[in-house]
């Protein structure tokens, strides 16, 4: 049965978009009402490609991983033959996970509850004494493991769709593909998740991430205390990071509620920015890596790829930060106010130690859960979700910054509104 909320009366569903005056607003309901969280269950969650891992966390035929993508556990795996699966991690008899382990290398799967036992395409693979069950017990498939309906790879980044009819991935990705390109592109030996992830909650509505994501108005404001570690480390104030970066940066609309924002910031990138705080020895080895990126894809792609930061947001929930490291993080709404946060560290294959641990400092520094910028982003965004309690008196948040420009920068909110306009279209839109 479909769920029904009725949207405000503006017939603009829950956002105000008056392009003439450059005027956006979003209606504060929709991050708290729990009517709206099953609506984007149903026409957001099961019906987007949803990202589910990358190839280099299954290395090997018969390696497997367990995640929950999209509010459901699933097994990420590959048979014997080393073709890419995923499948629900629910028991065909009662529903019990069937694999409850984080990650293994496995050609069978055994319920732990009763002990139906599956191989590892999902196929039934028990025997019962004569009589208990009919002879032809599972013969129609009945009792396998069930698969997603659909699952495709791009630059092997693995999505699945709980929607048996969704347009392609490629399709899909419209714009965004293209940053999926320049991130396979680092690195001549291939790119991989490395091992482990950050796992923590926050008592906020999962659009004040995506939204927080790719919001660089916020960062001077916000991460003061960064950028005053900055100060040290590079010998620049906020004032001066934010004026060189400002005119440079763009907030982009990739399609399909895709966004990005893209410029150029004086702190370090393990590819192609070395900052004093990493010494001689850090400068020749960036330069080395950028002399191999150019002979490989030309300088001006090198240059793109190894010295502009980028802030991916890939509709609804995957965000990718090409920043100083690279982190790959999505996210999933527990309640309206409540989200759980994965967030994994993305590297080329085969670095020096020594670059690979710069990277690693960097990505626990500033987007760790206890780094410089997670905590204050998570104290920002729970402090919002406090305040639209007294939405029956306050009711919107703005997003104008920058609705008439021609081309938006990183510091408007371009890329937010591409985002909203697209759940809306979806959620309750006309
Ligand atoms: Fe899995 Fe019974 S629930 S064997
Ligand atoms: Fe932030």
């Amino acid at each position: 049965m479909s769920t029904t909320v009725s949207p405000p009366s503006n017939n603009q569903g829950w956002i105000i978009d008056d392009r003439e005056r450059g005027l956006f607003k979003v209606d504060r309901e929709a991050f708290t009402s729990p009517e709206i969280l099953a609506l984007e269950r149903e026409r957001i969650f099961d019906r987007s490609w949803l990202f589910l891992g990358h190839a280099s966390e299954l290395p090997k035929p018969n390696d497997f991983i367990t995640r929950r993508v999209g509010g459901r556990d699933l097994i990420f795996n590959r048979n014997r033959k080393g073709e890419f699966q995923a499948i629900i991690n629910a028991c065909p008899h009662r529903g019990a996970q069937v694999e409850r382990q984080p990650c293994g290398n496995a050609i069978s799967f055994k319920c732990f509850y009763h002990g139906w036992a599956f191989n590892n395409n999902g196929r039934f693979a028990t025997r019962s004494p004569e009589g208990v069950y009919p002879s032809d017990f599972g013969d129609d498939g009945s009792v396998d493991l069930v698969r997603v309906p659909r699952i495709d790879s791009y630059r092997d980044f693995y999505f699945i769709n709980y929607d048996s009819e969704a347009i392609s991935l490629k399709e899909y990705l419209a714009g965004s593909a293209e940053v999926f390109d320049l991130l396979a592109d680092h690195s001549p030996n291939g790119m991989e998740i490395v091992g482990g992830a950050q796992e923590y909650s926050v008592r906020a509505n999962w659009k004040l991430l995506v939204e927080n994501s790719y919001d660089g108005y916020h960062a001077a404001e916000t991460h003061s205390t960064y950028f005053e570690y900055l100060l040290s480390v590079i010998g620049m104030s906020a004032e001066e990071v934010i004026a060189s970066m400002e005119g440079e940066t763009k907030g982009l609309d990739l399609g399909n509620g895709h966004s990005m924002i893209e410029g150029r910031g004086p702190w370090g990138r393990p590819i192609g920015r070395p900052i004093p705080a990493w010494g001689d020895e850090g400068r020749a080895e960036i330069e080395a890596i950028k002399s191999e990126l150019r002979a490989r894809v030309g300088p001006e792609r090198a240059e793109r790829i190894a010295t502009y930061d980028r802030n991916l947001g890939v509709f609804p929930n995957l965000v990718i930060n090409d920043i100083m490291a690279i982190t790959v993080r999505t996210f999933y709404p527990e309640a309206p106010d409540l989200m759980s946060v994965t967030s994994w560290a993305f590297a080329p294959k085969g670095e020096t130690r020594e670059l690979r641990k710069r990277r690693l400092d960097n990505f626990l520094e500033f987007l760790g859960p206890g780094g410089f910028a997670t905590p204050d982003d998570v104290e920002a965004l729970e402090s919002a979700q406090r305040g639209y309690a007294s939405a029956k008196f306050a009711r919107y948040n703005d997003i104008s910054r920058g609705a008439l420009k021609k081309n938006p920068g990183g510091n408007d909110e371009n890329q937010m509104r591409a985002f909203w306009r697209e759940w809306n279209r979806r959620v309750g839109g006309c």
